[in-house]
Order: structure tokens, then C-alpha cells, then sequence
């Protein structure tokens, strides 16, 4: 069934796709009042459930309108103050000093497609039929404000997505303190929450707690989305598991300051709002100017986290990567950084480049040190020219002496930021985001380049579109490794400050497009000092992204896993790291450092000659299983299986379900411990399986309903059975091939 959306004489609004709907009502006072979002429904009978027009002692009723009372009510797009007291979606400084709006139902418009959010990202409509998208009209006449929510529900995914624009078409500016892009609120039950937190080097690591009552947010006021929280979160009932049970997930289309939040009210319904962080941010809008949110995604599964994220995955691919690449597998690599760090040169690139390609990587990565003075960390951000004493034939020079050698050629930048010690610097010093009379804090030595101006976003976009168009480029590597702090503008007036952080956003956002419009042939990855941006704006212009700086696997694991719950393996890049690792300093075997980054579609190596030379015939075997698989690594459905403190299996089918991958990894070594084996998933189960290890032929639902016996790892080994290595991080990569 397509997607629609169907509007009753009654107003009853509802989204459908043959799996799920949501319904909403505009009611007899004009207030849009949400009613379902989960499993298909078909309305046509009466609505079995409505708002309770109830007195309750001691409450309020919506303005004069007996039993009325708004916080009883699930809404579409709450306000403050009049009878609803929970987090509003939208909070406005009126000219005339409160804060009072009531948004009434005017008209709505089905719309013929899915339309693109002006200077933001958002979901991409692929052809008239993928989905069905409505605007409801609202309005305040007191503060002469006017309100579009846009919703599009999708064809083949579980998704809806919303944003709204509020307009001012009265005389008087006004200050919007809160706009969330969606409110969704659910009604009361038993609920579990899950969100991914951490930090530098330990980013997304899922976390799931009891649904608590009153107010719990995740968010970000550094100016990126931030590796402390991701902008995800999900609601599940209770038992929810991997497998079964109904979960809404939620995230943003936005990489800068964002809040998801949930709230719990006196009466146990659950509001969910998402959207900027209405933390230190206010936005002036003027007589006759509009305000767009950033687009907001929501999820309903009934299958559980894992059905969860095969949704998310499979619409990402779709509907948020860059569509030139998101088929496209991608090529195994030689990145610098771990191998050389700052110490780079034309000869040393040059010898790597033979590395490379003697291991049968396809592309060669100079990730820092390349450009005029960089040495170490203190200086040169913005000087975006070739370092004549380490690469006197320039870059482009470079790029096709790396060429001719068969390889693809990649490049390192940091576009957003200026070193303190910098020609860029010393000429522009006002450049850069801060505020008036305060020292700045500092971190890696360099300030966050002022993108809310003009005439910055022409330099950089200058700097790239020369380094680029020397036509030799064919990856970048945009970094970002600072937050911002002293937040301001040098450009803005003093009741404009508050929009610095946002109107940074749409100055990066332009400029995103406008290079990638400019450049379509290159492979942009996301990066910001590992995934401190790790967010759905950057993957709707960049094709991949750099997970974290924790490049040793056992480390990655947390962080891969929780990844998974809302990204695919599609947007994820990885590489083998030389061992003792740089932030942890674990030994780990070659195997498990190549099975663990198995499951990233990009994937390489960042070791030096010597580490590659002591290697040379099992790295080759290993990159030779990497380039070729990496078709089923962009389009292929990942599953977790288990994830406990000492096991993690995992399990990736081809999209043709003829190759099956599964992953077994036993962190700690134990003596004497359970034989382990594991049921997979989402096999043909009147196919038979052949697994390559040892030729045996298992069929399909043997594998998934009796299970398979999995290496086992002991301290104490007898000679017969198979074992994995002894010791601790140990792994086995199984590969399955479906049968004719
Ligand atoms: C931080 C990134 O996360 C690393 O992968 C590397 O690119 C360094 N920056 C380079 O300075």
C-alpha cells in the first residue's frame, strides 16, 4: 500500500502506509490533539479513544470551555500557559512582554510532494509515490503568528517526519525562545527509555533506564550535536526486547545544539520533544519573516529495538545519504594518521602509497601535517596550501603521483577552524566566534571560525573548491575538533547574539551544499574529533563518518553497537590500528582488529611501512576480504545479536541474502565457561547454508530456530573441538553462502 494521508469531514487527520499510522484531530476549539502512532488503524468506526473532557479536582479548564483542560490532552504542538503546564513545543516572547500564544486550526493542504526544508537538511523525497505529505495551518491572531506543521509519512519505512515554520505577519518582532521541530505525546503506560551517551574516545555507548517521572533530556549547548549524547532517543513499553515489542525512536536532521526530551506529567502520559536546545537560544522574528525548524524523525516499530533499527537503517540509506554514494561500496584505504600522525612527507606518502597498494588497499588518505607549518597540533588551521618543505610538488602533484600508482587519492581538512598561530589568523582575527572583551577558552589550540558570516563562507568555499578542483581528489576527510565556547558573533547585533549558535548551522548547512553540489564526484567523511557530530545533518551531505578515536576494537565495541541501533553500517568507517593502541595502549590480535572493523563500510588501515611489512601476507588476506565484500557492507542488513560484558555476536546478510556474516567476540578469557552458540536471523529457512569455515551445510531454519555452535574459548583446551585462540579478545568471523 502507498503511503496517504486522509482527512475526515470531522478533521480527524491520518497518516498511513499499511503498517503504521498516526492520527490526529483538530478539536471543536481549534486545538490539534494527537491520537495514535504505532500499528496500522483503520477509522471507520467510531475513534475508540479520545481526550477525556472529564472535571478533575483541582485543575484547570482551557480557557471558557467546560471539562477542557489541556494538560489532559495529547497535542501536536503544545503551548505554555493555558492549562497546559509541561515543556511546550513552542515558547514566544510576544512584543508586548508574555509569553501567551494559542494556536488554532485554520487549513490544511495535502501536498503533492514531499517538500525540502529551505537552507536545512532533510529526508529526500525519492518519486511521488514514496510518500504522502500534508501542512496544517494554525494560527494566533492575538500575536498575528502563523504555524505550519509539516508531517510525511513514508511508503516502504515506518517513518514520519515533521518540522514546522512559524511566520510573523503582524507589525511586531518577536522572540522565539523555544520552537521544537516535534512533540509527541503518548499515552500513559509502563515505558523504558534508551539513548546513546559518552564522551571523547567512548562515544554512543546505549544506555536504557525505567521511563522517570518529571523531565529527562538529552542535549547539546557546544554548538555540535557532541559525543555526550547523541540526538536519539527511543520510548519502548517495558518488555521491549531486541526482537519483540513496540519502541518509537526519535532523531533530528540538525548537528548543533539539540534537546530530546521526555516528560512524564502528574497523570503518567508521555511527551517527547525534540528539536534546537532552547537553552540560550532566541531568535528575533520579524514582521513578515518566517523561522523552519530542523526536520525531526520518528519510528514506530512492533518488532522490537532490532526491527527499530532495520527501519532507521534502511530509511537512512534511502532517504538521508548522499544518493551517489549510498549504493556505492566503498574503497579500502590507507589512512596516515595512526601511521604517521604530523610526520608526513612526499617521500614518506610516496612509500606508503607502494604499501598500499602492494596490501591491495584502493586509496591512499593524508589525514593531517600536509599543509604550510603543520608540525603538531598549535598551528596552521586555515592555511589550506600545500607545506612546500614537506610536499614541494603540491598537492594535485601528489595526488596524481598516488594516482598513476593505481590508488584513489584522499585528503584531511578542518575547514571550520583557525590555528592561533596562522596567516588566516593574524589577517582576519574577528573571524572567529567570541565575544567582546573575554578571553577565549582554547582547545587543541585553535578557535571556531565565525560561519554565520558571509564573506567566511565564501573563503573556505573558495580554499576547497581550488584544493578540489585540481581534479585529483576523490575522498575528504572534514574534521571538526573543537567545540565552541564564548559563544558569539563580531557580525551580529547585541539582540541577534543568541542566534549565533543556530545561524552557524545554516552557514555551515550552505556551505555543505554548496561544495558538494560543486564536487559531486567526492566521498565526503564526517569527522569531529571521532563522533563528537555524529548526527543525521552531516550524513544527509556526507556519506560516511568517522565513528571515534578509539581505533582499537575491543574499545570500538560498545561504541559500534550502540551506533547500530539507529545508524547502518552504510555511514560507518573504521581501520585496522597499529597495536599498542595510541588512546589504550590493548594489545590486540590482527584477527580481531580486522572481524571487529568487518562490520563498517569503510574500512582500511592506518600502519606504518614497518607494521605493514610485518604483516604483509595476513593483511593482504584481510584487505583482499574487505574489497570483496564491501558491496554487502553498504547495502547489507546488519542484526546484534548478543551484546553482554563478554560477548558480542553479530550479523550482517547480503541484500540478496546470498552471503551471511556473523561475528563472535569473547573479550575476557574464562576457564571452564557455558558452550556458547547462537540462533541467527532472517534466513531463508527452505534454503540451505554453507558455512565456508569448514564446508558443512546446515539449512536455514536449523540455523535460526536450533541455533549454531560457536568457537569456543577456554583457558583449558582439549585437543578436539573448535576453539578460539587462548587468551583474551578473541574473535571468529563465520561466513555463510546460501545455496541454490
Ligand atoms: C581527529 C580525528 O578524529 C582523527 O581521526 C584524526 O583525523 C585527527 N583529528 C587529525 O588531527
Amino acid at each position: 500500500m502507498s503511503a496517504f494521508v486522509s482527512v475526515s469531514d470531522d478533521l480527524v487527520f491520518h497518516l498511513g502506509n499499511g503498517h503504521i499510522s498516526y492520527v490526529f484531530q483538530a478539536s471543536q476549539e481549534g486545538i490539534l490533539e494527537h491520537l495514535h502512532f504505532g500499528q496500522a488503524v483503520s477509522l471507520t468506526g467510531q475513534l475508540p479513544r479520545k481526550p477525556r473532557r472529564l472535571h478533575r479536582s483541582c485543575s484547570l479548564f482551557f480557557q471558557d470551555v467546560p471539562y477542557y483542560n489541556l494538560n489532559d490532552v495529547n497535542q501536536e504542538c503544545p503551548v505554555f500557559g493555558t492549562s497546559d503546564y509541561r515543556q511546550p513545543a513552542i515558547h514566544i516572547l510576544n512584543a508586548d512582554g508574555n509569553t501567551i500564544q494559542v494556536f488554532k486550526y485554520q487549513s490544511y493542504e495535502l501536498l503533492n510532494a514531499k517538500p525540502s526544508l529551505e537552507s536545512l537538511p532533510s529526508a529526500r523525497a525519492i518519486n511521488e509515490q514514496d510518500s504522502a505529505s500534508i501542512k496544517v495551518v494554525l494560527v494566533d491572531e492575538v500575536s498575528q503568528l502563523s504555524l505550519e506543521l509539516n508531517y510525511t509519512i513514508y511508503t516502504h519505512h515506518n517513518v514520519i517526519s515533521r518540522s514546522a515554520r512559524i511566520s510573523n505577519f503582524g507589525d511586531n518582532t518577536v522572540a522565539l525562545k523555544s520552537f521544537m521541530s516535534s512533540c509527541l505525546d503518548l499515552p500513559a503506560d509502563d515505558y523504558d527509555l534508551l539513548h546513546l551517551q559518552g564522551s571523547y574516545g567512548r562515544e554512543l555507548h546505549e544506555d536504557r533506564l525505567a521511563l522517570p517521572k518529571g523531565r529527562f533530556t538529552i542535549d547539546s549547548a557546544n554548538g555540535v550535536s557532541g559525543n555526550v549524547h547523541n540526538p536519539f532517543l527511543v520510548v519502548m513499553a517495558k518488555d521491549t526486547s531486541e526482537w519483540h515489542g513496540h519502541a518509537v525512536g526519535t532523531s533530528l536532521l540538525y548537528s548543533g545544539n539539540f534537546s530530546i526530551s521526555t516528560e512524564v506529567n502528574e497523570f503518567d502520559s508521555v511527551r517527547i520533544l525534540a528539536g534546537i536546545n532552547p537553552f540560550n537560544f532566541s531568535w528575533q522574528l520579524e514582521p513578515q519573516q518566517s523561522f523552519t525548524t530542523p526536520e525531526s524523525l520518528q519510528v514506530f516499530s512492533d518488532q522490537g529495538l532490532n526491527g527499530m533499527s532495520q527501519t532507521w537503517h534502511a530509511f537512512i540509506r534511502e532517504h538521508i545519504s548522499p544518493p551517489a554514494f549510498s549504493n556505492m561500496p566503498r574503497p579500502s584505504y590507507l589512512s596516515s594518521w595512526e601511521a604517521a600522525y604530523f610526520d608526513i612527507n612526499e617521500n614518506k606518502v610516496l612509500k606508503l602509497a607502494d604499501r598500499a597498494n602492494n596490501l591491495g588497499l584502493e586509496m591512499l588518505v593524508i589525514d593531517d601535517g600536509w599543509f604550510l607549518g603543520r608540525n603538531d597540533d598549535t598551528s596552521s588551521l586555515g592555511d589550506w596550501v600545500a607545506d612546500p618543505n614537506k610536499f614541494p610538488n603540491g598537492i594535485a602533484e601528489l595526488a596524481s603521483m598516488v594516482k598513476t600508482k593505481g590508488l584513489k587519492f584522499g585528503l584531511w581538512l578542518e575547514p571550520e577552524m583557525v590555528s592561533e598561530r596562522s596567516q588566516l589568523f593574524e589577517s582576519k582575527p574577528d573571524w572567529i566566534i567570541q565575544v567582546p572583551n573575554r578571553k577565549l577558552s582554547t582547545g587543541r589550540n585553535q578557535f571556531v571560525l565565525d560561519l554565520t558570516r558571509h564573506e567566511v563562507q565564501e573563503y573556505l568555499f573558495d580554499r576547497l573548491d581550488d584544493i578540489l578542483s585540481s581534479g585529483n581528489i576523490d575522498y575528504i576527510k572534514w574534521d571538526m575538533n573543537r567545540s565552541m565556547s564564548e559563544l558569539g558573533s563580531a557580525a551580529l547585533p547585541a539582540d541577534h547574539q543568541q542566534e549565533t549558535a543556530h545561524r552557524y548551522m545554516l552557514g555551515l548547512y550552505a556551505l555543505l551544499e554548496r561544495i558538494t553540489q560543486a564536487h559531486p564526484h567526492v566521498l565526503f567523511e564526517n569527522c569531529a574529533a571521532g563522533g563528537n557530530r555524529f548526527d543525521l545533518g552531516m550524513l544527509h551531505y556526507m556519506s560516511q563518518s568517522w565513528l571515534s578515536d578509539m581505533s582499537e576494537p575491543i574499545g570500538r565495541l560498545p561504541i559500534f553497537n550502540g551506533a547500530s541501533f539507529l545508524y547502518p553500517p552504510s555511514v560507518m568507517s573504521s581501520y585496522i590500528c597499529p597495536v599498542p593502541n595510541h588512546l589504550n595502549g590493548r594489545m590486540v590480535s590482527l584477527d580481531t582488529r580486522a572481524d571487529i572493523g568487518f562490520f563498517c563500510a569503510a574500512r582500511g588501515v592506518s600502519l606504518s611501512e614497518n607494521d605493514v611489512d610485518a604483516d604483509l601476507n595476513d593483511l593482504k588476506e584481510v584487505i583482499s576480504n574487505y574489497n570483496n565484500t564491501a558491496p554487502d557492507l553498504v547495502t547489507g542488513r546488519f542484526y546484534r545479536l548478543k551484546y553482554t560484558d563478554n560477548e558480542v555476536c553479530w550479523q550482517l546478510n547480503s541484500s540478496d541474502g546470498l552471503r551471511v556474516y556473523l561475528l563472535y567476540v569473547h573479550i575476557l578469557a574464562s576457564v571452564n565457561s557455558p558452550f556458547p552458540h547462537i540462533k541467527m536471523v532472517e534466513l531463508d529457512r527452505r534454503k540451505n547454508y554453507q558455512l565456508l569455515d569448514n564446508q558443512e551445510i546446515y539449512s536455514g531454519d536449523a540455523l535460526m530456530h536450533m541455533g549454531i555452535d560457536l568457537p569456543y574459548s577456554s583457558a583449558i583446551q582439549e585437543p578436539h573441538g573448535d576453539f578460539l585462540p587462548k587468551g583474551d579478545f578473541v574473535s571468529r568471523l563465520l561466513v555463510f553462502t546460501q545455496l541454490a
